[in-house]
């Protein structure tokens, strides 16, 4: 792949694509994890007489009223406080504005332009233009500057108008930015080439969202500790009573089959803390094994973190997605909090972690900075974990 290194910056339109998807609460920036590990990248640019202009998407666009909620305006003042220099914000995403906006750049100048899904919908339609890579706004962009370097790892397993249609159109001249390389370089290694043990940790809700990383990852990983609401469909697998548990029913099957195909690679838990309501304040007890009716599981028990902790300890390489239980509500939080603060003590190790709710525990916890690698994607690191090709990292030049 090309590198941002290979590309000319000075005196260049340089079209960048990062992911600053962030979440924003009354008009201000909530984590900025994403605009801090785009800065290398977007420094680089500048630094190098490069006039960056970013492309990003916040959150999903459907309809008009949800334009004002997702404008890119507060992401755009949190990077200028980060980059200690003005950036300036284009409220459109097409037209004379943007196009005199960035005829009037000089070199070392930051912009940065409206929510790509803007595009998604016109007059009132959900017409798609962004996350249907219609070839048009591809291109369009792709002719307000010189060269493309995409740096949006969060976003790489869409085919996106911003990134795969830009990249399209700039054959030769589209690279990857450093925040690219180093997720792919952590994940594809661990992946890949992991030092051993290799263990994986597997959590959340549904096994249906996991099932391509377990099937690939069965090759790969010596263990693959399994912890959250998809463990109860794994009980069902295996005849274990789940009384009133998340199951997804249609994936039993699959899951007697993954079970099969394991054997002692995969761990589940031993016991689980068990609540008589979906809620923070119900009524809880451990169980082990076979779970009544009435009951249903939404955190590991701590015979199963002990055994969790056992399988990890000699790990050199580990891999987390997914929380361990329902961790939103704080009474169910404890497990997936006990991994983040063991995997804060494998300092031997490679440890990657990613998904929202993991990301959420580490920093929680402050443990976030002793781990090896927190990707910025969610559904990409997933993607990529399923050994699949991500269209965005496809889309980008060979050297
Ligand atoms: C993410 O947060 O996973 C990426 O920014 C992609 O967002 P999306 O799921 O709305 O496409």
């Amino acid at each position: 792949k090309l590198t941002v290194e290979d590309l000319p910056l000075e005196g260049q339109k340089v079209l960048m694509r990062v992911d600053f998807n962030v979440p924003i609460k009354d008009g201000v920036v909530g984590d900025d994890n994403r605009i801090v590990a785009a800065l290398p990248t977007i420094k680089y640019v500048i630094d190098h007489g490069g006039r960056a202009i970013l492309f990003s998407h916040l959150g999903r666009v459907k309809k008009e009223e949800d334009k004002p909620g997702l404008s890119m305006r507060p992401v755009a003042e949190r990077l200028s406080n980060l980059l200690n220099k003005p950036v300036t914000f284009v409220p459109v995403t097409e037209g004379k504005q943007l196009e005199d906006a960035i005829d009037n750049m000089k070199n070392g100048d930051v912009l940065l332009v409206q929510n790509t899904r803007y595009e998604d919908v016109k007059d009132g339609e959900y017409v798609k233009r962004e996350s249907g890579n219609d070839p048009e706004l591809g291109k369009y962009w792709a002719s307000l500057g010189d060269v493309f370097v995409n740096d949006a790892f969060g976003t790489a397993h869409r085919k996106h108008a911003s990134n795969v249609g830009i990249a399209t159109n700039k054959p030769g001249k589209a690279a990857a930015g450093y925040l690219m390389e180093k997720e792919i370089k952590f994940l594809g290694d661990a992946v890949d080439n992991p030092e051993r043990p290799f263990v994986a940790i597997l959590g959340g809700a549904k096994v249906s969202d996991k099932i391509g990383v377990i099937d690939n990852l069965l090759d790969k990983a010596d263990k693959i500790i399994i912890g959250g609401g998809m463990a109860y469909t794994f009980y069902a697998a295996k005849g274990i009573k789940v009384g009133n548990s998340l199951v997804e029913k249609d994936k039993i099957d699959v899951a007697k089959q993954i079970l099969d195909k394991a054997g002692d690679k995969l761990v589940l838990p031993i016991d689980n803390v068990v609540a008589d309501k979906f809620n923070n304040d119900a009524d809880t007890k451990v169980v082990e094994g076979d779970i009544d009716d009435g009951w249903m599981a939404l955190d590991i028990g701590p015979k199963s973190v002990e055994e969790f902790e056992n399988v990890l300890k000699d790990a050199k390489t580990v891999v987390w997605n997914g929380p361990m239980g329902v961790f939103e509500m704080p009474n169910f939080a404890k497990g997936t909090l006990e991994i983040g603060k063991f995997l804060g003590t494998l300092t031997d190790a490679t440890t990657i972690v990613g998904g929202g709710d993991s990301t959420a525990a580490v920093k929680e916890l402050g443990v976030a900075d002793k781990l090896t690698h927190i990707s910025t994607g969610g559904g990409a690191s997933l993607t990529y974990l399923e050994g699949k090709t991500l269209p965005g990292i496809a889309a980008i030049s060979e050297k």
